[in-house]
């Protein structure tokens, strides 16, 4: 049966500026899920798409549309408001593996699907598959189970899921067309929405380690999925938070995880709490529950009690030893003065290339390799101080991880600035 549309048509409606029609668009999306549209006539239109923009309608259209290539999850048989938390990735961003306890110890349920690091920023799944016996598959029965059990899920996206982003985010990769605004919102919110959370808090990357490089593209990143989640009505509200600086002092898996640990045992560093309370405000009030204080939760134990049964719930021994690295190359001032700056890109560059993550999507990651800072922007350092520590599988990848992460660091006679880790508030 013929549709009538014919992908050269859609390409050349957007190559030449103008608007596509919710038919074609339905189409296109279905077509190019189904094998009917060819990769390369998809990687033009995406072309066309980050050069020429979508309106808000065509943006909202494609999103539809891609949640409608899967299954949508029914979470109504959970008996708590669901809450889950998208960050656009950064640099030492192991944010969602307190959070999530956290907020299902205050009384909401995580539906949080995650995804595994491609490039210089880590992926959840990844750091989580460091604590031994851990799977990151469940099925759908078991992640409602968990969820209404325990409260918190972390695991990964099932296949029938916007199975039409899926196919169109691998192909985006190697077509130089991932920077669109409208396909990396409509990527995001479609998993999010299909999901079936009732509210989303976002947690928009800006600086050097993230996708948005300035706080403008960032700002309509984020405006553009608030309005996407509210049609689509997911109570939807977005952090501009700052990229600038890796999160915390651990970069990697293994690393990541014991840093988490720290921050549920209700210490770690400033910055992770920081942001981990601010967002778990952000998620309990979307949840309907904007009195609860997610501080309390931290110190008196709650949120460790909540980790510990998510993690056993997938299968994890939450009390194993995190495997340590051969090879420990530890990195020491040469002047002193005051660390001005680390810049996160370099850093993440620097653990990705020590190990902790992949060139290509099958790639496996090492568990102990990573970046452990021992100082951060502000903090005086004297000649000697150790600023920072490579750590490997393999020795023979400390030499260019060292050559990235000595360009990351900078140390001047006088402090630098302080500036605000939660930029802006979208919502
Ligand atoms: N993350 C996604 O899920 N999709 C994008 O397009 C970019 C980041």
């Amino acid at each position: 049966m013929s549709s009538g549309f014919a992908a050269v048509d859609v390409i050349r409606t957007k190559r030449d500026g103008g608007v596509l029609s919710d038919a074609q668009i339905d189409w296109v999306v279905d077509a190019y899920t189904r094998g009917v549209v060819a990769d390369e006539q998809m990687s033009a239109l995406a072309m066309a798409i980050l050069l020429n923009g979508m309106t808000g309608p065509e943006i909202a259209r494609w999103t539809a549309a891609m949640i409608a290539s899967g299954e949508r999850l029914d979470l109504s048989a959970v008996r708590r408001p669901t809450v889950d938390k998208h960050s656009t990735g950064g640099v030492g961003d192991k944010i969602t593996l307190p959070l999530t306890p956290l907020v299902a110890a205050c009384g909401a349920a995580v539906p949080q699907l995650s995804g595994r690091g491609l490039g210089h920023t880590g992926g959840t799944l990844d750091k989580l598959e460091s604590i031994p016996g851990w799977r990151a598959t469940v099925s759908n029965d078991e992640f409602i189970a968990q969820l209404d059990e325990v409260g918190a899920v972390i695991c990964a996206a099932g296949a029938g899921l916007a199975p039409a982003d899926r196919k169109l985010y691998a192909l985006r990769d190697v077509t130089g067309t991932v920077e669109a605004i409208p396909l990396i919102a409509s990527s995001i919110m479609s998993k999010k929405i299909a999901e079936g959370t009732g509210a989303l808090v976002l947690d928009v990357k800006v600086g050097s380690g993230a996708f948005m490089k300035s706080v403008d593209q960032a700002r309509e990143l984020a405006r553009t999925m608030v309005e996407l989640g509210g049609a689509h009505g997911v109570r939807t509200v977005a952090l501009l938070t700052d990229m600038s600086t890796p999160l915390g002092l651990a970069i990697g898996n293994a690393v990541e995880v014991t840093e988490s640990v720290e921050v549920l045992a209700g210490g770690g560093p400033a910055d992770v709490v920081e942001l981990t309370v601010a967002l778990a405000r952000e998620m309990l009030a979307a949840a309907g529950l904007p009195d609860v204080d997610p501080g309390a939760a931290l110190r008196d134990g709650r949120a460790m009690d909540s980790w510990r049964a998510m993690i056993r719930a997938q299968g994890g021994d939450p009390d194993a030893p995190m495997p340590t690295a051969a090879e420990v190359e530890v990195v020491r001032a040469e002047q002193d003065g005051y660390v001005a700056s680390v810049d996160a890109y370099a850093m993440g560059v620097a653990a990705w290339r020590l190990g902790a993550g992949r060139a290509r999507k099958e790639d496996p990651v090492s568990v102990p390799a990573g970046v452990v800072l021992h100082k951060r922007p502000g903090d005086p350092v004297r000649v000697g101080d150790a600023l920072y520590e490579l750590r490997a599988e393999d020795p023979s990848r400390i030499p260019a991880a060292l050559a990235e992460a000595s360009r990351a660091v900078h140390i001047a006679p006088t402090a630098p600035t302080a500036t605000p880790l939660v930029i802006e508030r979208i919502g």
